[in-house]
């Protein structure tokens, strides 16, 4: 059998009078008004943690108590763990259309019943607008799954040769050991897919979200036990994740990483890892994406409208919290002077941005205090920065939530940290270059960051497409022509950076999934 390329998810708009708006709505009264206990959940049960009480909070108003997780303790992780390695013998046994059956299901359960409730957790709870919610949470989600119930079919597929007297054929077997799925706050689509890809491949998983996504990483893992998933499969645990290091991360058992988050933290757990080698049965599959200093490089001869456009959507949209959000922009004089500059600050002050339940923001806060002091901490060191100047933005507050304000910043110094360090936040700093200097440009910032995410080139000129594209060969790991460089969809751009950004194990694709198994090959003679 063979399963069909799957359609992406259609993406709902929620305008003004519509059904789809009113359900909203009442569904994020309903969140906003319950403040819920965000248990872990071990073998199919649910649980509270027994460690610290820490609050889960809507980042746009932060007085707002959404819910209450607790840590995982050492002994609650070994309880998670035990529970994957209880469950792996039987999930792996179990028929590939009996697995994808399940990831199927909860992909039409995300896209029928709960809709509502996994977006309005991830507007609340991450400080999403409705339609940067519906991408996410919605559609990329269901697409993940859908998809990856396809690719993993493509991989099983791949199967046996024989020639006279001789049978060889590949055991595609799960990972000898248990994967850790370690999720972060800004997509629910990336919480959802890292715990699942390995188990769609008969992996069984212990998974810790973020806890600034405890929020939706609930209603994920609600979806995943309606939708058939057996006890022991996927278990999450709660917390900082203190516990994970103490006891996962080290267990003998441990088959794999997937990780998306911060390159210290990865970094942190290959060292961990590295330090423990010898008291592994395997060596670990380490998965990462982290970091990015996302670009765009414009060409004198792009189209100085839409740069413009794509400059305000890539580094604002998400509040600049997408992994691919812009953060550095390469433009020539010619363009930047002759109307793109008055475009894009045009745009950015009008942006609005503040409670995301009011559905004419365009925008809500950054996600918590520590996202928020970076940002104050930019703003002083600039203040004094005779290098760099602002120029519109450059303030923020946080008497209500976390508000950032959309930041334009330009700088004459091509080595300025706001063309190599990550904020992860609305922040866009821009070089303008003598329109003749645009190779050398094109090599600086091929090089300058130590990151090789996403990044994008703005031109017309095709022979500059072709040379420009070629020396940025290895700087992105998601590369556009003449687009933002954000919004990849699942089956069309398959996602992921290498250098400083990851191991490039591309998100949403079979090149991710076959990390999730370790072959076995089989040669029968007759
Ligand atoms: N898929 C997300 C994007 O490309 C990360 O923006």
């Amino acid at each position: 059998f063979t399963v069909p390329t799957p359609e992406n998810e259609p993406v709902r708009t929620y305008a003004p009078g519509t059904a789809e708006r009113e359900s909203l709505q009442k569904t994020l009264a309903e969140l906003a008004g319950t403040q819920l206990d965000l248990d872990m959940n071990i073998a199919g049960q649910w649980r509270r943690g027994t460690g610290a009480e820490i609050e889960v909070v809507q980042p746009h108003k932060r007085s707002h108590v959404l819910g209450v997780t607790r840590e995982a303790t050492d002994s609650e992780v070994a309880d998670a763990v035990a529970a994957a390695k209880a469950a792996r013998r039987d999930w792996a046994a179990m028929a590939f259309v009996d697995r994808a059956a399940i990831f199927l299901r909860a992909a039409e359960l995300i896209s029928g019943p709960y809709r509502d409730r996994i977006n309005g957790a991830t507007m609340l709870g991450q400080s999403k607008t409705a339609a940067q919610a519906e991408i996410d949470s919605a559609c990329e989600l269901i697409d993940f799954l859908r998809f990856n119930v396809s690719f993993a079919e493509g991989i099983y597929r791949q199967q046996a040769n024989s020639s006279k007297g001789i049978w060889n054929r590949t055991d595609h077997r799960p990972l000898d050991g248990f994967v850790l799925a370690i999720t972060p706050f800004n997509f629910t689509a990336i919480a959802g897919n890292l715990p699942t890809a390995p188990a769609i491949m008969g992996n069984t998983v212990v998974w810790k979200p973020s806890t600034t996504q405890q929020f939706a990483a609930n209603v994920i893992m609600q979806v995943l036990l309606e939708a058939g998933l057996p006890p022991g499969v996927i278990n999450m645990v709660t917390g900082v994740g203190q516990a994970v290091s103490n006891v996962a991360l080290l267990d003998s058992d441990l088959g794999g990483i997937h990780f998306t988050g911060s390159t210290p933290t990865f970094q942190h757990l290959w060292r961990t890892v590295g330090e423990n080698i010898a008291g592994y049965r395997n060596y670990p599959r380490l998965v990462g994406e982290t970091g990015g200093k996302d670009f765009i490089v414009a060409h004198p001869s792009a189209d100085p409208q839409s740069l413009a456009v794509a400059m305000v959507r890539g580094a604002y949209e998400y509040q600049g919290q997408k992994c691919s959000a812009l953060s550095r922009t390469y433009v020539p004089a010619s363009l930047w002077k002759s109307g793109v500059r008055d475009a894009v600050v045009g745009m950015t002050e009008d942006i609005s941005y503040g409670d995301v339940t009011d559905f004419s923001n365009f925008g809500g806060a950054v996600i918590d205090s520590r996202a928020y002091a970076k940002h104050t901490a930019l703003f002083e060191r600039l203040e004094r920065d005779d290098k760099a100047t602002v120029i519109t933005g450059g303030s923020a507050d946080d008497s209500v939530g976390y508000f950032v304000q959309p930041t334009l910043i330009e700088s004459s110094d091509p080595t300025h940290e706001l063309f190599s360090d990550e904020y992860f936040g609305p922040i866009n700093g821009v070089y303008v270059y003598d329109d003749a200097d645009f190779d050398q440009v094109v090599r600086q910032a091929a090089d300058i960051a130590p990151y090789a995410l996403t990044g994008a080139l703005f031109a017309n000129d095709r022979a500059a497409i072709a040379r420009t594209s070629e020396e940025l060969r290895f700087a992105a790991g998601n590369y556009y022509i003449n687009d933002k460089p954000t919004g990849a969809v699942v089956g069309q751009q398959p996602f992921g950076g290498s250098r400083g950004s990851g191991t490039n194990d591309k998100a949403g694709s079979w090149q991710n999934l076959v990390r999730w198994v370790s072959p076995r090959s089989i040669k029968e003679t007759f």
